[in-house]
């Protein structure tokens, strides 16, 4: 059974209330449950973490790095700028896929760049939810492949 982290950082606790043309009507929890019916059919086991402060989301990433076999992670607005962040998942030996709600590509200039993508094996935008589904399947190749 493949152990996945899903990371999610600042401001995502709060979907369902911010910006529904970006981000969707769902809840971070009903995003959740979607993540987790895809993982229990792929016989996944998921730990999720949301957190709205950066060392928090390093400690995440260095505890998750001993603990599962890949992690998701959308660093929210931390992904424009955050070296600490990037830092973190370039120590950690574990395949990682950055996904985002939106496509951070065809919105405001600060978005368009990624520091935290760059640390990452891959990056999936745009496609909402499944965005984190199709980086559970994308992390399932890699794993399997090794
Ligand atoms: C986001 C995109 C970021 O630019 C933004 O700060 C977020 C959400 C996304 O999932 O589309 O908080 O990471």
């Amino acid at each position: 059974m493949l152990k996945i982290g899903i990371i999610n950082g600042p401001n995502l606790n709060n979907l369902g209330k911010r910006d529904k043309n970006a981000y969707g009507i769902l809840t971070l929890k009903e995003i959740n449950q979607r993540i987790s019916h895809a993982a229990v059919k792929e016989n996944m086991e998921l730990t999720f973490i949301q957190s709205n402060f950066e060392g928090e989301i390093i400690d995440s990433i260095q505890k998750l790095s001993s603990q599962t076999d890949g992690l998701v992670i959308n660093p929210g607005a931390y992904a424009h700028y955050s070296y600490a962040i990037a830092d973190a998942l370039r120590d950690c030996p574990l395949p990682i896929i950055e996904v985002h709600l939106s496509n951070i590509f065809s919105r405001d200039e600060f978005r368009q760049k990624s520091v935290t993508a760059q640390a990452c094996n891959g990056q999936i935008v745009g496609l909402g939810y499944h965005s984190y589904i199709l980086a559970l399947y994308g992390l399932q190749t890699m794993i399997e492949k090794e």
